[in-house]
């Protein structure tokens, strides 16, 4: 059998998938998703729940086979080279997998030998590790009396032990308080700068402004990828209405029940509308409120935040898809 070059051409390239699917039985998780990701570059990986997001890092760490398609990590192929992909790659599962009843520095130990650490090197390598997650005082803690916050930058530090040129990280921050996730952030920047790439998950909008570049991910597809900026411009079709009206509950209860208005919530005083066919809703919507006795005071257009545009991005794919 003629098998294709896995490596790809260009070193830069960390990721290099090609139409991945996965199906469990009659379900598709990952339905032909294709991204590259290069070195220095922190991807965020995002959707709502069951997206596929975790199945599709599974099959880029070499734990789970594809049903179809075909990728190479750090120049490897996925299914036939996993030990070289293994080897390549720090990955922090969603659950994070350390031992509780060690302690810190006998769990950076034991991911040490697990990622083939030689001996002479792993003292230095714990020294990296530690400093680098701000660990060093807390060596001879048990894992299980550090708080989460803490957990997490064990987590990390375990998952970078062997210098990895690409971390996969799978919600790395969810459930640790803000000042935490700043400092986790920061982290991720270090390692980014220094090269690394790092393939991030998380449902944190304010963390998906943090990434260079974003993928989304809904219904197993990836229906957009580009950095935040790119993403937000890309939103014509959407906008954003602030209503200042007198009674911002009403205005609420009515928007909520027209046909073109995606999403409404409470801002300030007044609410805020996100709408499709901008140029004809606005009109309508005023004409509506007015006609449940609403005051309105003004309709201004908002900057829609990343939340908003990925909330357009998944209805666009589902009109889309229903067309
Ligand atoms: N081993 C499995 N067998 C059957 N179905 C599975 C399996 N693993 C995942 N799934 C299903 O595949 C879909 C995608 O799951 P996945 O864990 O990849 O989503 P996710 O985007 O990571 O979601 P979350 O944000 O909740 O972590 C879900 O519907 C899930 O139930
Ligand atoms: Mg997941």
């Amino acid at each position: 059998m003629n098998v294709p070059p896995p490596f790809p051409a260009d070193i830069g390239l960390v990721i290099a998938a090609d139409n991945l699917v996965k199906r469990f039985g009659g379900f598709t998780a990952v339905d032909g998703v294709s991204l590259r990701v290069r070195r220095g570059e922190i991807f965020g990986f995002l959707g709502p729940n069951g997206a596929g997001k975790s199945t599709m890092i599974r099959m880029l760490c070499g734990l789970l086979a594809p049903t179809e398609g075909r990728a190479a990590v750090c120049g490897f192929d996925i299914e036939r080279q996993t030990d070289q992909v293994r080897r390549h790659i720090g990955y922090m599962s969603q659950r994070f997998s350390l031992y509780d009843d060690l302690r810190v520095e006998e769990n950076l130990e034991f991911f040490a030998g697990v990622y083939g650490v030689p001996r002479r090197q792993r003292p230095e390598r714990k020294r990296f590790a530690s400093g680098l997650a701000g660990l060093s005082g807390r060596l001879g803690d048990y894992t299980r009396d550090l708080a989460g916050g803490w957990k997490q930058r064990l987590a990390l530090a375990c998952a970078v032990i062997h210098d990895p040129p690409l971390l996969f990280l799978d919600e790395p921050t969810s459930g640790v308080d803000p000042i935490a996730r700043r400092v986790f952030w920061d982290l991720i920047h270090s390692l980014a700068e220094a090269g690394r790439a790092v393939f991030v998950t998380t449902h944190y909008m304010d963390e998906a402004e943090y990434c260079h570049r974003l993928g989304l991910m809904h219904r197993g597809r990836l229906i957009a990828a580009g950095a935040p900026a790119e993403l937000k411009a890309s939103v014509t079709r959407h906008a954003v209405l602030r209503v200042s009206c007198d009674d911002a509950i009403g205005a609420l209860a009515v928007s909520g029940q027209l046909e073109f208005v995606l999403d409404c919530s409470l801002f300030g005083t007044g609410i805020e509308v996100t709408v499709r066919d901008p140029a004809h809703a606005e009109g309508r919507l005023h004409a509506e409120l007015v006609a449940h006795g609403i005051a309105v005071t003004s309709i201004e257009r908002g900057e829609p935040s990343m939340g908003d545009v990925f909330e357009i991005l998944m209805d666009e794919a589902d009109q889309k898809a229903g067309q």
